[in-house]
Formats: C-alpha cells, sequence, structure tokens
C-alpha cells in the first residue's frame, strides 16, 4: 500500500519534470541594452525546445505585439505595425529581431514570449529594459578664469557639455579632491528634451600642496555613461616654474638648454 503511494508519487513529480523541462533555458538579451538613438538594437531570445518544435515566438513592446515567428505559418513573419518601431526584416528569424532607428519613445520593456508546439504548447517569456540615449558627442569643456593662481585668489572655472538625454552629472575635483559646484545651471536645447549642462566653480582662497593645481572636471550618467577632462593649472610660488616641457619657444628653451647640458656633463663623466 505504501509501495503503490510512493509509485504515485513519483510518476507525478515525473511528469511534472518532464513537462516543464519542455521548455527551459529561456532567457532575452539586449544588445546594447542602453543604445544611442538612430541606432539598432538586437534583441536575442534564448531558449531551449529539448527537440521540440517551435509554436511561436512573439515579441511585445510593452503590452503591444509588434513581432511573430510562426514556423507553421506562410509567411513564418508577421509584423505589427506600432508607431516607432521599425524591424529589420532581413536581419529578424526565430531566434531574434533586429530594430532599426530606435527613439526615445522604444525606452522601455520588451519582451519575447516562447510557445512549444503541441502537445504541451507550454509558453515561457521574459522581459528586459532598452535605454534609448542620445550622449553628447564631445568631452567636458573646462574654462578657467586665469591660467595660474596665486595664495589667496579666487579660483573661478566652468565646466560644460553639449546637449544629452538624460542629463549628464558634472563634478569637479581638484587635485583628486571633490570640490562642491558652486552653481549648476540645466538648458534645455532642442524639443526632445536632451539638455545642455555647466557647473561653474569659485573657490576662495583655496589650498594647494605644490605648484600644481589638477582641475578635473567629470560628466555621469550613472551606469550608462562617464567622462572627463581635466586643466593643469599653475600655482603661485616664488620661483616661476616652467609649466611645461613640451611647449615651443621661448621660457622653456631655458629648460632645453639645462637638460642638454646635464646630459653632456653626465656624458663627460662617463667618458673619463
Ligand atoms: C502604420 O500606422 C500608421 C498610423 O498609426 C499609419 O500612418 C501607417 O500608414 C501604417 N503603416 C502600415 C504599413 O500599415
Ligand atoms: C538570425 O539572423 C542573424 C543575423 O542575420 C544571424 O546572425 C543568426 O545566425 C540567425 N539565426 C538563426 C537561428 O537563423
Ligand atoms: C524597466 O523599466 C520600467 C519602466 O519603464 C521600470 O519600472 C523597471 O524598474 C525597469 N526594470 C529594470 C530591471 O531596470
Ligand atoms: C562661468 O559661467 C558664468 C555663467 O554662465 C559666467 O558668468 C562666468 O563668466 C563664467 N566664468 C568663466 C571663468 O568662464
Ligand atoms: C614660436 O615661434 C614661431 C616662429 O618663430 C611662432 O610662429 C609661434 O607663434 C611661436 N609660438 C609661441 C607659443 O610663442
Amino acid at each position: 500500500m505504501k509501495t503503490r503511494h510512493l509509485w504515485l508519487e513519483a510518476a507525478v513529480v515525473f511528469f511534472a519534470i518532464t513537462s516543464a523541462n519542455c521548455l527551459r533555458g529561456v532567457s532575452l538579451e539586449v544588445v546594447p541594452e542602453v543604445v544611442q538613438r538612430g541606432q539598432e538594437a538586437i534583441l536575442r531570445c534564448h531558449y531551449d525546445l529539448e527537440n521540440a518544435p517551435l509554436y511561436s515566438l512573439k515579441w511585445y513592446r510593452g503590452r503591444h505585439e509588434f513581432y511573430r515567428f510562426s514556423p507553421s505559418e506562410d509567411p513564418p513573419t508577421k509584423t505589427f505595425n506600432i508607431s516607432g518601431i521599425y524591424v529589420d526584416p532581413d536581419n529578424s528569424n526565430k531566434s531574434q529581431v533586429t530594430l532599426r532607428k530606435v527613439d526615445f519613445g522604444l525606452s522601455g520593456t520588451f519582451s519575447c514570449e516562447v510557445t512549444a508546439d503541441a502537445p504541451t504548447f507550454s509558453t515561457a517569456s521574459v522581459s528586459k529594459n532598452l535605454t534609448v540615449v542620445s550622449l553628447p558627442g564631445g568631452r567636458p569643456v573646462i574654462i578657467s578664469e586665469r591660467e595660474r593662481y596665486d595664495p589667496g585668489d579666487t579660483l573661478r572655472a566652468n565646466c560644460s557639455l553639449p546637449s544629452s538625454k538624460p542629463p549628464v552629472h558634472l563634478s569637479f575635483t581638484l587635485n583628486n579632491m571633490p570640490v562642491e559646484a558652486t552653481a549648476r545651471q540645466q538648458r534645455t536645447r532642442d524639443e526632445d528634451g536632451a539638455q545642455w549642462g555647466e557647473i561653474s566653480l569659485s573657490l576662495q582662497p583655496f589650498h594647494y600642496a605644490n605648484g600644481q593645481l589638477n582641475l578635473r572636471c567629470t560628466a555621469q550618467i550613472p551606469g550608462i555613461y562617464s567622462t572627463m577632462s581635466e586643466l593643469q593649472l599653475g600655482a603661485g610660488m616664488r620661483e616661476p616654474v616652467p609649466e611645461r616641457v613640451t611647449s615651443e619657444n621661448g621660457s622653456d628653451l631655458h629648460t632645453m638648454t639645462f637638460v642638454t647640458i646635464l646630459c653632456l656633463g653626465m656624458l663627460h663623466l662617463l667618458l673619463r
């Protein structure tokens, strides 16, 4: 009696496992998950039917179906007219769909729904988000009021970056120490809501370790984008220091001459 009961249980468990098994490992890959506006995004639906035939693969943006692949139909692919979605038919098939010319409106949740053929018709669905952005082309531009500062001076500088959506967060560091911006401006540049950003810095009086000031401005969209620019500023000392060895004419000639003399001197010592 007891054994029979166990057999029954085992059969139920076995059936549950096998029926669940015929559709497994369903996952959605969005390449890239963050895409520049106007570019293309590829959505790949991975699934393992364990030799069962595919009945259909349906693609959704939110709750709207926009593409379907069903091998038993003729033609096997069907594209639904959803505004803003441009499916590239040549690069879409039973495992992926390619979206061309993506725009901001497409940011959101995409899903693929896999259905196995008879007899199970088991269905599984997975979702992932796509984010359409417009990232600024260049790097932040730092403008300092002066090229060098003396003790007690007020350091004034701005950092700005062209339009982006979502807007970037700008921040300053001075010799690797974070410094608070004294003003922030965000301006909407176009009808899509892309924003131009600028921060200002005013430090008075500021401290520095030695004759070098490294002002860095970092632009970030958390998890998506990060870029920075640096500006080397001279800081007042009693003796003027050559700021750049690489610059052309003028005072750097002294440095060059000095180095040359030093080298010749060492060569002389070595040859003796
Ligand atoms: C898709 O729908 C838009 C309006 O929503 C319409 O203007 C367009 O002609 C339709 N395209 C096709 C191929 O049906
Ligand atoms: C689907 O199309 C892409 C691009 O054309 C191709 O790389 C991929 O191998 C195709 N997959 C299948 C299962 O046909
Ligand atoms: C996906 O986007 C929706 C809104 O569009 C948001 O509510 C959800 O948290 C996002 N999911 C992930 C995993 O980012
Ligand atoms: C920084 O920006 C503000 C406001 O746009 C402007 O008044 C100021 O002159 C700028 N400072 C520098 C150093 O460019
Ligand atoms: C260096 O010298 C050249 C020609 O002698 C001149 O054209 C150039 O402007 C000078 N550059 C600087 C930074 O003084």
